[in-house]
């Protein structure tokens, strides 16, 4: 099982779109193992997008990201990193496809309402960032047993 960061940017808080958006993860079978509306300091934006630090975007992100409240959270499922990756779609909501998020919800490509960790590598950096020891939940899911097939004695 893969846990995976995401946050719902500032535009989504303020659009009024987050329930559609945890809704879709939840509707995948994607199970939220954390949840916290935050507003990100600037030390957090700076280390969160450190690998940015020198692109021209990057001081207009990070005000952007420490302009209003987001909501985190962590996100597990099998193949959770990827899988999330492809639900929120291309980087500028000009470009990414319909029936995802980005492409649905939004047309900007600066304010493009939700962040996804990129590899295990980055969620397991990101989730550390963002969530304190005890944060993030192990929890057994009353309906995992129909999100999984456990015949073969692991999810498929
Ligand atoms: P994120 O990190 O937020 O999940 O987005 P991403 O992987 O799809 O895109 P990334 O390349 O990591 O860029 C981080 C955020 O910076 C803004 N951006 N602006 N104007 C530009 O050329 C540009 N490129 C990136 C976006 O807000 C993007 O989400
Ligand atoms: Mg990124």
């Amino acid at each position: 099982m893969e846990t995976t960061l995401i946050i719902l940017k500032p535009d989504a808080v303020q659009r009024g779109l987050m329930g559609r958006i945890v809704t879709r993860f939840e509707d995948k079978g994607l199970q939220i193992v954390g949840a916290k509306m935050m507003q990100i300091s600037q030390q957090l934006a700076a280390t969160h997008y450190e690998a940015h630090k020198e692109r021209g975007f990057y001081a207009g992100l990070v005000k952007f990201m420490t302009s209003s409240p987001v909501l985190v959270l962590a996100i597990r499922g099998n193949g959770a990193i990827t899988i999330a990756r492809n639900m929120m779609g291309a980087t500028f909501g000009s470009k990414a496809n319909p029936g995802t998020i980005r492409g649905d919800f939004g047309v900007s490509n600066s304010f493009n309402l939700i962040h996804g960790s990129d590899s295990p590598e980055a969620a397991e950096r990101e989730l550390k960032l963002f969530f304190a020891a005890g944060e993030v939940l192990s929890w057994p899911r009353a309906g995992d047993a129909w999100v999984y097939d456990m015949s073969g004695g692991k999810a498929e």
